[in-house]
């Protein structure tokens, strides 16, 4: 690990911070958005099945394509982010949610059900890169771990939402409102982003200086607006622009802190707890799908729960503390949910392992993989960077979710919980080597760190 400079100076008194509090909270929904549509699906898929007559191999398919579509919003989502701005993409992805939620919702087939629902995956996709990196631009450093973190925040509720609209509508089979239920936060986020600013950072790199300004007094740094300014000017100075950078050393390093991270956010298996848990628990001897159904939700409500602990904790402990806690404890959970399979443990113990493992991936990797690809890069290039990372989260997020059960089938549940088990030792030698820790810097701060480490022949 490398030592980053001292903390950024200067506190951010009562309304000045609720502006920026209220700020995040607006954006965050993009990460509602997020959560609540990949996850709808899974109370929908049963009826979508039967109405459209669907074989195996078809249902696979309509379930998977929003995962297909997330991956090329992502991949498109820096380029299109760096050249029109921050708050055009949050808005753009805000009015394609709320139309492609109809249009899922009205499908006639599963072809116009497909392209629907791929369209919805492209603003998951692209909600996922600028929400965060959004949030980021406009946080002031001391609080910026917790205001990103509201977008992980955002993103359990839209998860825990998706299951109870699902158990709500179930009954009368409303598989099309569970879709159209996502219009109601599209329309807040569309009207929200009309009133908040475009990301001063972004408006300084395209020579906006002016608005620029008027953004950080906008997001209540009053006095404090001037000195921010200057020292994303002279950040900006000596950044270069394009792809080229990335593989630049010392920025390299920072290319692979991101890209690993989000693989490993995704491989240490935390997709298989949220999309699967009911198979899982019905696995280890849960008597009904019911009963297995509201455990899921439990354990939806404690990934909540525990992200908020993580938002007070993150700026005060630090990122490295708590994704070498979180690893550790996801690892020990699953060893222990693999023992149990092995032994043939009741499903309760099954159940309170899985509580230990969301509540140990919602302390760290959850919200802190976000936060920190959101943060490590220079701005000129932030959007493309995030890009890299975002694509191998879903790239990544595709291939567990679609080999799972596959998985199981091969290995066993016992072998396949070691597996991940493994994986997540290996992530936590990763966050001990490689990640910095970035606690109270502002961006150009950590973006100088890099640099510097470049200079001193770092890889
Ligand atoms: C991950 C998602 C996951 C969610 C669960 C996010 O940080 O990127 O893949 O479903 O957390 O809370």
């Amino acid at each position: 690990m490398t030592e980053l400079p001292a903390s950024a100076p200067g506190g951010h008194a009562g309304p000045a911070r609720a502006i920026v509090v209220l700020t995040a909270a607006v954006a965050a929904l993009g990460g509602l958005l997020f959560g609540y549509d990949t996850s709808v699906i899974s109370g929908a898929m049963l009826f979508l099945r039967t109405d459209f007559h669907l074989s195996d191999r078809q249902l696979e398919f309509a379930v998977g394509i929003a995962l297909a579509g997330a991956l090329a919003g992502s991949s498109l989502a820096g380029y299109c982010t760096d050249r029109w701005g921050r708050r055009t993409m949050l808005l753009a992805t805000g009015v394609g949610f709320g139309l492609f939620s109809i249009l899922s919702g009205l499908a006639a087939g599963l072809a116009s059900f497909s392209v629907a629902r791929f369209f919805v995956g492209v603003c998951i996709g692209v909600a996922s890169l600028v929400t965060p990196l959004y949030l980021a631009e406009t946080s002031p450093a001391r609080i910026r771990g917790a205001l990103v973190s509201l977008n992980q925040l955002a993103i359990t509720v839209g998860i825990l939402a998706a299951y109870f609209v699902d158990y709500a509508l179930a009954a009368d089979r409303d598989w099309r409102s569970m879709f159209m239920t996502a219009v109601i936060p599209s329309v807040v986020l569309v009207l929200g982003m009309i009133l908040l600013p475009e990301s001063p950072r972004w408006l300084a790199r395209k020579g906006f200086r002016a608005h620029a300004l008027r953004g950080f007094q906008r997001l209540g740094r009053g006095a404090e607006a001037e000195t921010e300014l200057r020292e994303v000017e002279q950040a900006l100075e000596e950044e270069q622009e394009g792809f080229r950078v990335l593989f630049q050393s010392g920025f390299r390093l920072a290319v692979l802190v991101g890209v690993g991270l989000a693989i490993f956010q995704q491989i240490t298996g935390i997709n298989t707890i949220v999309y699967y848990s009911p198979v899982i628990l019905r696995m280890s001897g849960y008597p009904s799908a019911k009963a297995a159904i509201l455990a899921a939700a439990v354990i939806g409500a404690a990934n909540v729960l525990v992200t908020i602990l993580s938002i007070f904790m993150v700026d005060r402990l630090g990122r490295r503390f708590l994704l070498l806690f979180g690893t550790a404890g996801m690892g020990l959970a699953l060893a222990m949910i693999g023992i149990a399979f092995e032994r043939r443990s009741a499903g309760t113990v099954i159940f309170y392992e899985m509580i230990a493992y969301i509540v140990s991936f919602g302390i760290g990797l959850g919200p802190v993989m976000w936060l920190l690809i959101s943060e490590i890069y220079p701005t000129k290039i932030r959007g493309k960077a995030m890009s890299l990372a975002t694509v191998s989260v879903w790239g990544s997020n595709w291939l567990v979710a679609g080999t799972f059960l596959s998985l199981i089938r091969s290995a066993g549940p016992a072998g396949t919980f070691w597996i991940f088990s493994v994986i997540c030792l290996l992530a936590f030698g990763f966050c001990w080597a490689y990640v910095p820790e970035t606690k109270g810097k502002t961006l150009e701060m950590i973006e100088r760190h890099w640099s510097q480490l470049g200079q001193a022949g770092t890889p």
